[in-house]
């Protein structure tokens, strides 16, 4: 598939020269890589000493960017690492992750998000961009280093204390009218807490059936319609982390429909799986929010094609063996989803390019307010990409996840698409389907 002939394997950053290759879905065409940006386009463009890829039948994507990810580092090493979830993540197509702040000690301080950003240049396989704590340790009493956290080199700009819910609708209020200041984002974990004590899933037919305190759609609809309303009187902006019911999303709908700036994100697993699977009792699928109802999937799917939700996120939450072979009581809610995600939604929307490249990269970039990234391969671009193969199908197998845990939930299904390359700055970081470092 990779033809090296010609290329200067001792040049600092070598050329790259795609043959052939549907930018979002259009004609086949050529594009050089060079300089760390997308050179030249172009039907025969001349090799030049670059080395070349064969693009014949892929697809080529702006990097895919991930707005919610769990990297684990610091503190739960054993489950992922800085490097392993960005290896994950390159694998999977994606050039940039935001990553969340429920590390241990949390990333409530510059010191953190510093130590977090400086992991991520050095990995050097995606561009990490850290997510700073609304709350110190997430406990939900006092506003963390906002402003320290922005100034810092990591440039925060997304707060959340994803895990949790800032449930303190004095905090919340408060949290907004900071980082207004500096165009930040508040991202909420939309779970009211005492409507959720003890529950184990969704709350509903299921539940009834196997006897498990059920965490009720209405636990997260309320917190959103609360935070659109506190986002509205501040004027400052709001995300929703992993919406998961079709009453979330009327109430997103009432709110867009008002112009508040609020912002929304559904997993893959949310438009893929429903509470069916907790029959298993496999902890694999115990997932905070938790799986829904076939009615609200379908709810999430148009509500995505529609654009009342704005991207995919994936929720990554790599898990250690101990957490989740266990007890369903025990086990610990998360799943992976780096490796997934363009596989499960080429499988829930079919080759949709331009949709799939607005909700998995342009737009998440610009909610995070990543210039570099989200935009399509044209001259003058910075060279982040990935190439997809759609003819390819995989059958999932946990073992063979670059992740260092193996709590996906979709072991031994067969899913379309490849992922065969994907380009940082022009570097490769995934060549025929393999990580390159
Ligand atoms: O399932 C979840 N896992 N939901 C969350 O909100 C947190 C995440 C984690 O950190 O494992
Ligand atoms: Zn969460």
């Amino acid at each position: 598939m990779t033809d090296f002939t010609g290329g200067d394997p001792e040049a600092a950053t070598p050329a790259y020269l795609i043959r052939g290759v549907r930018v979002v879905g259009a004609e086949p065409t050529d594009l050089l890589l060079s300089g760390g940006v997308v050179a030249q386009t172009g039907r025969g463009l001349d090799a030049r000493g670059a080395r070349v890829v064969d693009g014949d039948g892929l697809v080529a994507l702006p990097g895919l960017v991930d707005l919610h990810t769990h990297l684990r580092e610091p503190g739960r090493e054993d489950a992922e690492t800085v490097e392993s979830g960005s290896r994950a993540a390159a694998l999977g197509g994606y050039t940039a992750v935001c990553a969340m702040a429920n590390t241990s000690p949390v990333a409530d301080t510059a010191g953190v998000v510093e130590q977090v950003w400086r992991l991520g240049r050095e990995a050097g396989l995606v561009d990490v961009q850290p997510i700073g704590a609304v709350t110190v340790g997430l406990a939900g009493e006092r506003l963390a280093e906002l402003g320290a956290m922005a100034e810092s080199a990591a440039r925060v700009r997304i707060f959340s204390d994803d895990g949790h819910c800032v449930a303190d609708p004095r905090l919340m209020r408060r949290a907004l009218e900071y980082v207004k200041a500096f165009d930040g984002v508040i991202a909420q974990h939309a779970e009211e807490p005492r409507l959720t004590e003890g529950a184990q899933m969704h709350e509903g037919e299921v539940s009834t059936r196997l006897g498990l305190t059920g965490w009720p759609a209405v636990a997260e609809e309320a917190i959103i319609a609360r935070d659109v309303l506190l986002a509205e009187h501040v004027g400052s902006r709001l995300h929703v982390c992993h919406l998961s019911t079709a009453g979330s999303v009327e109430v997103l709908r009432h709110a867009k429909k008002r112009g508040v700036r609020v912002t929304a994100e559904v997993t893959p697993h949310h438009l893929l799986l429903t509470d069916e699977r907790a029959v298993s009792y496999d902890p694999v699928f115990k997932v905070n929010p938790p799986l829904r109802t076939a009615a609200d999937v379908s709810a999430l799917r148009e509500a995505l094609v529609e654009g009342i939700i704005d991207i995919v996120a994936t929720d990554h939450a790599p898990h250690a063996l101990e957490d989740k072979e266990c007890e369903w009581a025990y086990a610990r809610p998360g799943m992976l989803g780096l490796e997934t995600a363009l596989s499960v939604l080429l499988d829930v929307l079919g080759q949709r390019w331009d949709l799939i490249a607005e909700r998995m990269s342009r737009t998440p970039a610009r909610i995070a307010g990543l210039s570099e990234h989200g935009r399509d391969p044209a001259p003058g671009v910075p060279a982040n990409l990935t190439l997809v193969d759609p003819a390819a199908r995989r059958t999932i197998d946990p073992g063979e996840q670059a992740s260092r845990s193996r709590n996906t939930p979709y072991a031994g299904l067969t899913l379309p698409g490849r992922i065969v390359a994907t380009f940082l700055r022009g570097e490769p970081t995934v060549l025929d389907g393999k990580a390159v470092k």
